[in-house]
This record gives C-alpha cells, structure tokens and sequence, in this order.
C-alpha cells in the first residue's frame, strides 16, 4: 500500500490552471456538502465547476473545499442563459432519462464539454432539457430512486476525463 507520503509525491505540487475542457454544473445546488465533493472530483481529474452565484455558495465551497489550492471555480449568472451561451461545447445532461445513453457507452470528451447536474430534489428543469445535446444515464439495479448527486457527477466526470 502506498503510505501519504507517496502519494503525496506522486501529486501536483500545484492546482492545474483553468483547461477549459470538462467543466461540471451543478447549475441548481441545495446542498453545499455536494458542492465540496464535487470539487475534489475536479481537481482529481482536471475539470472546472461552473455553480451559481447563490448567497450561500461560497461559504459552502470554502468550507467543503479540503484542499491546499482550490480546483477552478466559473460563476455563472442565469443558469439558462449561460447553458444557451456555451459554444463549440457538447452539453451533456447528467439525469435519468428514457433516451439517455448509458454510462458504459459514454466515451472521454474529446471536445469542450459541460455536463449538467440537477437539483437534489427535482433534477434538472423541463425548461433546460432542450438546451442538453445528450443524456446520460447512470444503470442502477437497487432499492433506490437516484444516486447523490455528487457521486453521480464524480462517476460521468471520471469518464468523460478518460481515467476509468
Ligand atoms: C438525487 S437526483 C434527483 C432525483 C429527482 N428526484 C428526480 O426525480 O429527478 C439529483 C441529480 O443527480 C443526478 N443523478 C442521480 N442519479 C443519477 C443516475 N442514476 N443517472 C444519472 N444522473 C443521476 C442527476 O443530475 C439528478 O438530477
């Protein structure tokens, strides 16, 4: 087993600057402690974290952040309107949807890429559907209805990085 300190080694000494590639959005958060885990997942696998400017979203990021350097943070302003002003970007839906592709058939974002997470409570909005290119959908056999939200995003991420 590797001890901290080879791991801690094997590490950046840095945060990895903004790559503008693979940005997650949690772009209707209720739960800070999401936004905390959602931003370790991002510096793991080099992607950004697009939330909104809510009163309470910075406080609940310094205080989930656990790292030494933060992963890159982008502010968004109006959800919708900043879904419909991604360019040159595949929007991909992170949800539970009939034509959703599976994860297993998602392959790594070889282009500029958001991939949107819903609401804890009532998922992503019937009015941003239309502003997703593609679902995917996560294949769950058990007892319940939906995954955290975070460990859904954490999952699409490490797949979209091409690291699982
Ligand atoms: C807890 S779920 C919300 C479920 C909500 N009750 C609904 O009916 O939409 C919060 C978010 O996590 C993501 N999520 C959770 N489980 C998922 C799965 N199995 N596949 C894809 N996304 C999932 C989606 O982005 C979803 O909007």
């Amino acid at each position: 087993m590797r001890t901290p300190r080879d791991l801690h080694r094997s590490r950046r000494r840095r945060s990895h600057r903004c790559w503008d590639h693979l940005i997650v959005a949690p772009l209707w958060p209720q739960h800070g402690a999401n936004l905390g885990t959602l931003l370790r997942t991002c510096d793991a696998v080099g992607a950004c974290l697009a939330v909104p400017r809510l009163p309470w979203v910075p406080e609940a990021l310094a205080r989930g952040d656990t790292l030494r350097e933060r992963a890159c943070v982008h502010w968004v302003h109006g959800p919708l309107r900043w879904l419909r002003n991604q360019r040159d970007t595949h929007v991909l839906g992170v949800e539970l949807a009939e034509d959703a592709v599976r994860l297993a058939d998602l392959p790594m974002a070889r282009r500029r890429t958001v991939a949107v997470l819903g609401n804890e409570r009532t998922g992503i909005p019937p009015e941003a559907l239309d502003l997703l290119d593609e679902v995917v959908e996560i294949p769950m056999i058990g007892t319940g209805a939906s995954l955290n939200v975070a460990v859904a995003g954490s999952l699409v991420l490490y797949k979209l990085a091409g690291m699982s």
